[in-house]
């Protein structure tokens, strides 16, 4: 198992020309890094992933779905398949992102057909859960990941060793004001000691909410941190290859 996982969330940006402008700078980036410590997942919009896959032929880096839902097929107008995501290229897929549980309104009993469908299909999922900051100031916040990460409790060991896992505190994504290694140690032991204790596994933890160039270091290096999920920086080819710089030179 490689040490880290950097992951770019791109979200809803990046027309066709733009996702190919960067999957080449990335390309073309790591063409000359050792990547054996370091495993790199790119999750473009469904629109890029097809385009993306092509331009990925020989290279190292992965590809992952925003979201899926969790039928087979059939009269789901709007939505993408766990077979259409595999058919993409897809090997992961991110599920119940803060903004998709905020916006979408994806609970519990949704994610749990989600995280079975996404197992069934072979894909790997990226179950995101995190506090808002009022929870945070509630000292609400193991109250709030216990729930989320409860449902885990449904699923096979054999099953939850294809998951891993992102701690995003909502009131950290995109705000430009990322978590304290504190506050990301504390929670991220947590989930470790819950995902251990309850299956005896160590999954990947991965830690997302305005991670960059220049804090990637001192969170990257956190007991229990085993990659980021990054969203806005990882639409920038310098930002996102220094990112994926600083988790090679620390797993040396
Ligand atoms: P951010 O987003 O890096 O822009 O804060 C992270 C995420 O939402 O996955």
């Amino acid at each position: 198992m490689s040490k880290y996982l950097i992951a770019g969330n791109w979200k809803m940006n990046l027309l066709q020309n733009e996702a190919i402008k960067l999957i080449e700078d990335i390309n073309f980036g790591i063409s000359s890094l050792n990547l054996s410590s370091v495993e790199v997942l790119v999750c473009p919009p469904y629109t890029d992933l097809h385009i993306a896959n092509e331009k990925l032929i020989n290279s190292p880096i992965q590809l992952g779905a925003q979201n899926m839902h969790f039928m087979t097929k059939g009269a789901y107008t709007g939505e993408i398949s766990p077979a259409m995501v595999i058919d993409a290229g897809c090997k992961y897929v991110i599920l119940g992102h803060s903004e998709r549980r905020q916006y979408f309104k994806e609970d519990n009993e949704i994610l749990i057909k989600k995280l079975k469908s996404a197992f069934d299909a072979n894909i790997n999922p990226i179950l995101c859960i995190g506090e808002t900051l009022k929870e945070r100031e509630l000292k609400e916040t193991t109250n709030v990941l216990f729930n989320q990460i409860s449902i885990l409790n449904l699923f096979e060991k054999e099953n939850l060793e294809k998951l891993t896992i992102a701690y995003e505190p909502i009131w950290a994504i995109g705000t430009g004001i990322n978590a304290t290694k504190e506050q990301i140690e504390e929670v991220h032991l947590w989930i470790n000691n819950f995902v251990y204790s309850h299956f005896g596994l160590n999954i990947k933890i991965l830690y997302g909410g305005s991670m960059n160039a220049t804090n990637a270091e001192e969170i990257l290096s956190t007991e229990n941190v085993s990659g980021g999920l990054i969203g806005g920086a990882s639409l920038k080819s310098e930002q996102f290859l220094s990112i994926i710089q600083t988790a090679i030179s620390l797993s040396q």
